[in-house]
């Protein structure tokens, strides 16, 4: 079923390998945004341009800290254990995500019960039908996410991850533009939501190790695993 999920979006992924760094302009992505949040979104948000930045506002959110060491820990013990069975997928060239394992998780003990159900509350609207299974993807040390837009058929308007074990970089890469590029940092322990046009006119993907970098600063990238909530189609 999660592999589905995201095989549609292979022509995608193929027309996106290009040099990103090439397109590095700096961007002040406070200065054009009022309001308390501004200093903090600037934290997490970095663009090859202020257009861009402006296009995606809104449609992204990085809460840093959602969950708190311990709350970690207890989610991590419990995804650990669907998580073992399985051996890491290297050698599928065609797959937009490699080295990484997954598995998918209905029941929930307590704590991570009301961990998820805070997720939910801030990035589902009340009435939103859900996706039943969490879905948590473990990324090996050298495992990575290629750009790929999860399948419209399966998943709707909202994608909400939280990270576990290692800091990353997501990158953002418009459909139709692919020369410029939104890149989130997702801190450990960090919520990150996806919406709308980021979600539906946006690829995304999990930068390699050695690509790590956000506004020019290096995320030496751990094994990490996510855990990811998605909303139905309406
Ligand atoms: C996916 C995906 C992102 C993440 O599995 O489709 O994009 O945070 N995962 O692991
Ligand atoms: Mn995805």
């Amino acid at each position: 079923m999660m592999a589905l999920l995201i095989r549609v979006s292979k022509q995608v992924q193929r027309k996106s390998f290009q040099n990103p760094l090439l397109y590095r302009l700096s961007s002040e992505c406070s200065a054009s945004r009022k309001g308390p949040e501004s200093k903090e979104e600037c934290k997490w948000m970095f663009g090859s341009s202020q257009e861009i930045l402006a296009v995606v506002r809104g449609h992204v959110e990085v809460r840093q800290n959602f969950i708190s060491e311990e709350e970690e820990n207890v989610l991590f013990k419990e995804v650990e254990t669907g998580l073992r069975k399985k051996r890491y997928e290297f050698d599928h060239w065609d797959d937009a995500i490699h080295g990484y394992r997954e598995t998918e998780r209905l029941q929930w003990g307590v704590t991570c019960e009301s961990i998820l159900r805070r997720v939910r509350a801030v990035a589902f609207p009340e009435d939103s039908p859900l996706l039943g299974p969490v879905h948590v993807l473990d990324l090996d040390k050298d495992g990575y996410i290629k750009p790929h837009i999860d399948s419209v058929k399966f998943c709707g308007s909202t994608i909400a991850g939280l990270s576990l074990l290692s800091d990353s970089v997501m990158r953002l890469t418009p459909e139709n533009k692919s020369t410029d590029w939104v890149d989130l940092l997702l801190s450990r322990r960090s919520l990150y939501i996806l919406r709308d046009d980021a979600r539906f006119k946006f690829t995304h993907g999990i930068l390699k190790d050695e690509e790590s970098f956000f506004s020019g600063q290096k995320v030496p990238r751990h094994r990490r695993i996510s855990v990811i909530c998605r909303n139905l189609p309406v």
